[in-house]
């Protein structure tokens, strides 16, 4: 299977969850998702991200994302391992985890990378827009935790360039200056953005971001 790409649709499949059996699409309806794999029920770093997904969801659903989480292990496992996630976390997971044991979604999401490990998934992250598109991916090996942060933060940038056609510059942080995209031009900036912009260059428009 190829590696799936930005602005590829995201495979739909149907997956045995510790929510009960779902359909992807069906499942995220018309919101946007984040779709996560961590390697291994019971191992310690997934243990760590998992009890931080479930403490941000409030910050998810206030961007109108629903969370899904993968692993290559079966239901009954992934719910004796949330009993250790909140023991240790102190916090109860709050979405759904998919039992991948016979290993389809990982390989249909391309989440195993045999040269790093023939068995388990990677960390991978897919963001899938309300179109069923794929708008972002990462991929970190077994040993980096994710920064859920910056997760979030992608998310609103992906968020404001939908909705309002700006681009945020590097390091961009929720509140700064915002870039108009190039497909925009002059004469459509000064109605689309009222609180003005500031032209550097004629490829580099400053505005600040239009939600705030
Ligand atoms: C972890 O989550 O801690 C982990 C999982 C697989 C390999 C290495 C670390």
């Amino acid at each position: 299977m190829a590696a799936l790409r930005l602005g590829d649709t995201a495979p739909n499949f149907s997956a045995k969850t510790t929510e009960g059996q779902i359909m992807f699409h069906e499942w995220l309806g018309d919101k946007w998702g984040v779709l996560f794999s961590h390697p291994a029920d019971f191992t310690p770093v997934c243990t760590t991200e998992l009890g931080m997904v479930a403490k941000l969801k409030d910050e998810f659903d206030k961007r109108n994302v629903k969370v899904i989480g993968l692993s290559v292990d079966p239901v009954d496992s992934h719910e004796k391992w949330l009993e250790d996630i909140f023991e240790t976390q102190g916090a109860r997971i709050n979405f759904p985890m998919i039992a991948d044991d016979d290993k389809y979604v990982a390989s249909l999401y391309d989440m195993i990378h045999p040269n790093a490990d023939d068995k388990l998934t990677v960390r991978s992250v897919f963001v899938i827009g309300p179109d069923k598109k794929i708008k972002l991916t990462l991929t970190y090996p077994a040993s980096t935790g994710r920064d859920f942060y910056e997760i979030l933060r992608a998310i609103d940038s992906l968020q404001l360039t939908s909705s309002y056609g700006v681009a945020t510059p590097v390091n961009w942080r929720d509140g700064d200056d915002c870039i108009i995209v190039n497909s925009i031009n002059d004469e459509e900036a000064i109605k689309r953005f009222p609180k003005g912009f500031i032209k550097v260059k004629p490829y580099l428009r400053i505005t600040p971001q239009p939600n705030k």
